[in-house]
């Protein structure tokens, strides 16, 4: 063989290996790999796609898919608590970025530091620093990005707007001037579902009504709790949930998505997984078979969180989950799961081509917007104030007294140390 010949052989497979770089040791793994999440059912093409790229290129290990159904990982958190604490943790996990993770798993010293990770695969220059920065502490980083969602966005359904004759609210006031315009057309203005989906309402209506300076303060331990500004936004809250279904309760987050499309309902204020579900579950055209805005009140904010796994300390197979950490990790891995989870990828470096009209106009706002905190999915508040809010959420739920749930809220920041 000729030198020239030869050396571009030699080039042709380096370009092989470097264009591979999730693809490795594929032989050397086998065993299995548990993965706990609450990707189930309707929530979970996102997550198989995940799978299917890791069994290509790990075809000798089994993966176990173990979900815990329930929007927003209501009951998979509590199982997962029972298996760390009892010391049989699954091998990976998802948790979100924040306080979810450093002031729960991070705090009670159960999780592996994954520098080394970051440091190996490139990670410190492929997500924004910022998202790092949730993700570590000054002992190291604790967990592997997959996503950016966003919390506040309204969705409707543009044909349906059209035959009622109105237009998506840009704030409250307009929302609570239409409403009983729908209300009277035999149409409920607002869909609701379980307890977790009012709290993901009331931070869309808290943004709106503090502003980010404010709401990032109260995270902060700044603002109390039983200011004038946050009792107000308990007020508009309580006016807003009059026109929200009285069987909310025991509806999923889909079921409460589904009134929006198929009529019974205006609106519905959920996460990006919603256009998720209506796109790739659905089958539904981003513009035209769904629309959204941001939450009224809030245009130019993004309320943004982000799923991510960590690796457990005690993970029974742990080569397995940080072949699995890679995978998610990867651009490849990323752009695979990210056009059907209706979420945009947390690395600086993604083809957008493969992502939708919805994904395309999130990506946009996250470049622009001004970026907060989600309190429902993990980003400011640890566990132990997420579940001391949702008691605090029932008794608003029940009673409707806004001073009553800003002192029970002051209370359980104290209690749980927020701000501090
Ligand atoms: C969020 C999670 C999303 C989606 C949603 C509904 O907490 O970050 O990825 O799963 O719950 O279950």
């Amino acid at each position: 063989m000729k030198l020239v010949a030869k050396l571009s052989l030699v080039l042709a497979l380096f370009s092989l290996l470097i264009a591979a770089p999730v693809a490795g040791q594929a032989d050397d793994l086998s065993g299995q790999l548990e993965i706990f999440s609450w990707w189930a059912g309707d929530e979970g093409p996102a997550l198989e796609a995940l799978i299917a790229l890791y069994s290509s290129l790990y075809p000798n290990v089994e993966v176990i898919n173990a979900t815990v159904t329930g929007g927003s990982g209501v009951n998979a958190k509590a199982v997962l608590k029972t298996r760390m604490l009892g010391g049989t943790p699954p091998d990976s996990f998802q948790v979100h970025a924040g306080q979810e993770l450093i002031g729960t798993w991070v705090k009670a010293e159960r999780m592996e530091d994954l520098t080394f990770l970051y440091e190996e695969e490139g990670w410190m220059d492929a997500f924004p620093q910022d998202l790092i920065g949730l993700l570590g502490t000054e002992d190291g980083i604790w967990s592997v990005p997959v996503n950016i969602h966003r919390s506040n966005i309204m969705w409707y359904n543009p044909a349906k707007l059209e035959e009622w004759g109105v237009e998506a609210p840009t704030t409250w006031a307009e929302f609570l001037e239409i409403a009983p315009t729908l209300q009277e057309k035999g149409v409920l203005p607002l869909s609701l579902a379980a307890n977790w989906t009012a709290n993901h309402l009331w931070e869309s209506v808290a943004l709106g009504a503090l502003g980010p300076e404010k709401w990032n303060a109260l995270w902060a331990g700044e603002l109390a709790w039983t200011s004038p500004e946050v009792v107000a936004a308990w007020d508009l809250f309580g006016q807003i949930l009059q026109y929200t279904n009285e069987d909310a309760a025991g509806l999923s987050w889909q079921q409460a998505t589904d009134m929006v499309v198929d009529g019974r309902a205006a609106f519905n204020v959920m996460g990006d997984w919603a256009a998720g579900y209506m796109a790739t579950t659905l089958g539904l055209e981003p513009g035209t078979g769904f629309g959204w805005v941001a939450s009224p009140d809030t245009g130019g904010e993004f309320m943004f969180l982000a799923d991510s796994f960590g690796l457990p300390l005690g993970s029974p197979n742990r080569d397995n989950a940080i072949a699995w950490l890679k995978v998610l990790g990867s651009k490849e891995g990323s752009d695979a799961f990210n056009p059907l989870k209706g979420s945009i990828s947390a690395r600086l470096d993604s083809d957008m081509s493969l992502y939708n009209a919805y994904s395309q106009s999130a990506a946009a706002d996250f470049g622009s917007n001004v970026i907060v905190g989600s309190l429902a999915h993990g980003v400011t508040a640890n566990e132990g104030f997420m579940n001391d809010f949702a008691t605090v959420m029932e008794m608003f739920l029940a009673s409707r007294d806004a001073q009553q749930a800003a002192m029970a809220a002051q209370a359980i920041a104290i209690q749980n140390g927020i701000g501090q």
